[in-house]
């Protein structure tokens, strides 16, 4: 790793698993006997939903899409692109969507766009992140982490140019204020 970008901890794994737990919680109390599909948001949140999913003690599906927004660097393009689909049906069915992190919205607005039109049965949404402050486009949250400042985060699966997903914390790669 480069040493010119030292992560602080933001986020702790034990603060992050405490989190989960309560999402958990949640989760099974709405979903419970519903065989949901929970669909996550690649790449970013492969180890969120990995750790989720360990907590919920019911049937499930899991299915991934691949979008891109970002690029490289830490502005979003806006430009959504799906890079790769579903392979799951989706419609009649319960779809949760799982994000790690929600900043300008415009990601998971286009998702949940393109999927209402696969007519679910319903359609929620669980982000392990929220960055408010950047907001584009309004997205509802049915199930909400954390609330975070604006500050580029590494760790925890997300990344900077395709680094640092291996970080078991949620970490600020520099200070931008
Ligand atoms: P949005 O479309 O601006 O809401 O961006 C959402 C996507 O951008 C997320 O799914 C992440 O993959 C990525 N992203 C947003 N903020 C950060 C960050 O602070 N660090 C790393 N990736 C981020
Ligand atoms: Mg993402």
């Amino acid at each position: 790793m480069n040493t010119e970008h030292r992560p602080e901890v933001l986020i702790s794994s034990r603060e992050i698993a405490t989190t989960i737990d309560r999402l958990a919680t949640e989760i099974s109390r709405d979903y419970l006997g519903k065989e949901p599909l929970l669909l996550g948001i690649l790449k970013g949140s492969f180890m969120f939903m990995a750790d989720l999913i360990r907590r919920l003690d019911f049937q499930l599906e899991v299915d991934f899409v691949r979008l891109s927004s970002y690029g490289r660097g830490t502005e979003s393009s806006g430009k959504i692109q799906v890079v790769q689909g579903l392979r799951t049906i989706v419609r009649d069915r319960e779809v949760l969507v799982i994000e790690d992190i929600i900043d300008t919205g415009l990601t998971v607005a286009y998702l949940l766009e393109y999927l209402r039109k696969k007519r679910p049965a319903s359609l929620r949404l669980c982000t392990l992140l929220d960055k408010p402050s950047r907001r584009r486009v309004p997205v509802p949250i049915d199930y909400l982490g954390t609330t975070i400042p604006d500050r580029f985060l590494v760790g925890y699966g997300l990344d900077y140019d395709e680094r640092f997903r291996n970080l078991p914390d949620v970490c600020v790669l520099e200070d931008n204020e």
